[in-house]
């Protein structure tokens, strides 16, 4: 028998092998909520503009709760020949309402709906990352402002390069997933226009209201074109880019705490909570989560590649191509949101360890830069040439398997015979960060001046 909802003009039914392609119900389903609050709307609409009665419209909008609650409760019976999550409904509504059910889709078409249904689970998704991002921003606030003058190396290539301040590391995430946040309130406002009545592709000849419609799903207004507005998945994409940078934010952090907790390094202790251990070596505490985190970002990369090469080349409006948007987004959805709370809870429960950050603080040179420095400060070197005085320091440093200020003045004169004993005073780890205090800087004043105005921010 052929389709119920379509099949006027079909003798045969579906092969097996079309019905299994063409189905998104097994899907698509998670979209129950938005589909049936597109159709109360549209329905209340279309009584409001006389194109269908009131007692139709009434009977719509109940039996749509009813449906509603049969699959909140979970005995909703989805059907793959209905295909997708739209004739599920509209099909259950019938049984349930009888012939009103049938005026529903007046003035209106799957491909209004379904991109009415997705961008309103992508406008739910943008709000949840929201809240994801400001929960982990504040988690790094307060790791921030805990040790906003303990000092740690900073590297460049992963070797080490200056103190910096623990306070400074943190915000420095705090910046980025700032950034993240606005992406995501920028996308969230673009993205907020209604497709619903662009119909098929060409809009309708009933006299529906799309102002009213936009309004009753909290749209800003509706989209200005009925081509575009079914052909368009700009918002997923958005979403899905917004999505892939954070995503590689997290990684970047994750890979960070991998190598900050471990037994070379151990700068922080993450918490038993967001930890695991080993069937076989009973010493190991494992970062399990900051490695599935940074793992995660390749998902999302991929989701987003794979909506991008499904949408491009696609002629206007509507292709059933665009029925492959929603496994990707609802993947990297899930995904990201995971991270965003892993990630906040880890560095929520983290310890840092404060001597051993100032003991790395103090090796590798660290304070060479200082030492230059003061070479042009107070004796007037070239930089250039302070860069090579210093040099020759450290190699000397490192032949006598010492660090910096453990040179004897002595040892300094045999480079240099200028150098005072205030020179001392610079390889101090606390002083180089304290004279960092160039805007953006490193100094404890520069990083809580950074905290104070992200607090202002929230
Ligand atoms: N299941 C479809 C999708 O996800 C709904 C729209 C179908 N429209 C159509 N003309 N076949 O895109």
């Amino acid at each position: 028998t052929s389709n119920q909802m379509w099949g006027g003009r079909f003798a045969a039914g579906p092969d097996a092998i079309m019905e299994a392609i063409n189905a998104s119900i097994g899907f698509d389903q998670r979209m129950a909520a938005q589909d049936i609050a597109g159709s109360r709307a549209h329905a209340a609409m279309l009584a409001a503009t006389g194109v269908i009665s009131d007692s139709d419209a009434e009977a719509i909008g109940k039996g749509l709760l009813t449906v509603l609650s049969e699959i909140e409760a979970g005995t909703f019976a989805f059907s793959t020949a209905l295909e997708d999550i739209h004739m599920n409904v509209e099909a259950r509504l019938k049984e349930i309402i009888g012939e009103p059910a049938g005026r529903l889709h007046t003035g209106r078409s799957r491909n209004d709906q379904v991109a009415t249904d997705f961008k309103l689970w992508v406008r739910d998704q943008f709000d949840a990352a929201e809240t994801g991002l400001i929960a982990l921003i504040k988690a790094l606030l307060g790791q921030a402002e805990a040790g906003a003058d303990w000092v740690m190396p900073g590297f460049t290539h992963l070797q080490t390069a200056q103190p910096v301040t623990w306070g400074h590391h943190m915000m420095a995430y705090v910046e980025m997933f700032g950034r993240d946040l606005s992406r995501v309130r920028d996308a969230r406002a673009r993205m907020n226009e209604c497709p619903l009545g662009a119909a098929a592709l060409a809009g309708t000849s009933f006299p529906i209201d799309r102002q009213m419609t936009a309004r009753a799903l909290g749209f800003d207004r509706p989209a200005a074109n009925s081509l575009d507005a079914v052909s368009d998945r700009d918002f997923a994409l958005e979403f899905l880019s917004v999505a892939s940078i954070c995503a590689m934010h997290l990684s970047r952090f994750a890979e960070e705490l991998v190598i900050w907790s471990s037994a070379q390094f151990r700068f922080v202790a993450l918490s038993d909570r967001f930890s695991t251990g080993s069937s076989i070596m009973p010493q190991k505490k494992n970062p399990d989560a900051a490695e599935l985190i940074r793992a995660k970002v390749g998902r999302i990369y991929g989701a987003n590649t794979a909506l991008m090469m499904v949408m491009k080349g696609l002629p206007l409006a509507y292709s059933k191509d665009m029925q492959e948007d929603k496994e990707q987004v609802f993947d990297a959805a899930d995904n990201w949101m995971l991270a965003l709370a892993a990630m906040e809870g880890m560095v929520r429960d983290m310890t840092a360890n404060r001597d051993s950050l100032a003991a790395a603080a103090g090796s590798g040179f660290s304070t060479a830069t200082d030492l230059a420095d003061w070479l042009v400060r107070v004796l007037g070197l070239p930089f250039r040439e302070a860069h090579h005085v210093t040099g020759s320091l450290v190699a000397l440093a490192e032949s006598k398997n010492c660090d910096l200020p453990e040179l004897a003045l002595s040892d300094m004169h045999s480079v240099h015979k200028e150098i005072t004993q205030d020179v001392f005073e610079v390889l101090g780890v606390d002083n180089s960060v304290r004279s960092r205090t160039s805007y953006g800087g490193t100094a404890p004043d520069q990083v809580r001046a950074q905290i104070a105005r992200w607090k202002d921010a929230l």
